[in-house]
């Protein structure tokens, strides 16, 4: 099989690239602005990798969709703080720009399998969110923060009128909270635009105070990148047709954690590494509101948890990775890194 990935240097592409190579004996191809993430994968004989970008790129993009079998546009944005700041950045880049590749994918006959978010769910009240069932509930136009669910949304919808009208082959699939080893770039964290655990370990390294944005009872359920990887390699192997025209929620409903108790675990994680830790500072946890935090077009999400009895009962799925073992993994890997700069 022949694998076309889009930001294939990001945090759900490098770990899935690394995984394809390992296990499997498919090719891959892709692009990417750059390759720091990579470097487990570059100089593989059956990996293909261009600099470039999706804005630019578009021939070689046409022409690799052309030759691949299936195709993961993965290039977006995806940090919060983004889509309050610069709402349209992430609409052309999270819509236009795959809007494109989705319908090369529909011209050529190629298969997609499209990253769409458990933000697409934003504020359902269910207790869990079901794929073919729950209510997606945005909130305001004048709170930016939802453009990138509804961005998503759109696509979601879009590829599933493909698949309908004109025979697109698709799965979309809806991380939720994926961690691991290269979850973002400590440089934007550094900025104060990164998600939570990054932010969270990158203030403790430079002796910064963790920030509970609205006091921090709002939960997330943290999946382990690698748990995820396994969903999405069962999705993209696709046996019998399975997957097709599907949707599916990859998320771990057990680790269900607030971003208070988040906190405190990861500074805890903090203290026990003390001796490796240059500059150690006691980690201090402070609150801050939201609109101090990321300006009045946020608006926050209270819980999130995913039902995964679809991704199990079609694919034999299940999310392995505790809580406590996936945010040791994490922060060990970006203490590595924060040592190595
Ligand atoms: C994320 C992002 O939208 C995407 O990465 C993705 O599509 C999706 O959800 C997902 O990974 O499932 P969210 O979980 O709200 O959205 O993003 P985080 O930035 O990780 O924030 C989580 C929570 O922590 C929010 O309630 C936020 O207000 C809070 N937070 C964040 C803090 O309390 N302090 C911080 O320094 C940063």
């Amino acid at each position: 099989m022949k694998v076309l990935i889009l930001g294939v240097n990001g945090f759900i592409g490098n770990a899935l690239t690394r995984r394809i190579l390992t296990t499997t004996d498919w090719e891959v191809f892709g692009m990417d602005l750059s390759a720091n993430k990579l470097e487990h994968s570059l100089g593989h004989e059956r990996f293909h990798y261009l600099e470039g970008d999706i804005t630019i790129n578009k021939e070689w993009i046409e022409y690799h969709i052309k030759k691949c079998d299936v195709v993961l546009p993965l290039v977006a944005i995806a940090t919060p703080a983004t889509y309050v700041k610069e709402p349209l950045r992430v609409f052309e880049l999270d819509f236009e720009e795959n809007l494109r590749v989705i319908r090369q994918c529909v011209k050529y006959g190629k298969r997609v399998v499209f990253p769409s978010t458990s933000e697409v769910y934003a504020m359902c009240p269910d207790p869990e969110f079901k794929e073919d069932e729950s209510p997606l509930v945005l909130g305001p136009i004048n709170k930016p923060r939802w453009i990138y669910s509804c961005s998503k949304q759109l696509m979601d919808r879009v590829i599933a009128a493909y698949g309908q009208q004109e025979g697109l082959q698709y799965t979309c699939f809806r991380p939720f909270n994926w961690i691991g080893p290269k979850l973002d770039d400590m440089d934007a964290a550094k900025e104060g635009s990164s998600r939570v655990l990054t932010q969270f370990i990158v203030n403790l390294f430079q002796g910064k105070p963790i920030e509970l944005v609205d006091g921090g009872a709002q939960k997330r359920c943290f999946t382990y990148v690698e748990d995820g990887i396994d969903g999405l390699m069962l999705i993209i192997r696709n046996k019998d047709g399975i997957c097709d025209s599907q949707i599916f929620n990859l998320g771990n409903p057990k680790n269900e954690c607030s971003i208070q108790d988040l906190a405190e675990k990861v500074s805890a994680l903090y203290r026990s590494r003390k001796a490796k830790i240059k500059d150690f500072k006691e980690p201090v946890i402070a609150g801050v509101n939201a609109d101090t935090y990321y300006g009045k077009g946020y608006q926050d999400i209270t819980t999130r948890k995913p039902s995964v009895a679809k991704a199990k009962k079609l694919l034999g799925w299940e999310p392995r990775t505790s809580l406590d073992h996936a945010l040791e993994r994490t922060f060990d890997a970006f203490l590595e890194e924060w040592t190595r700069a």
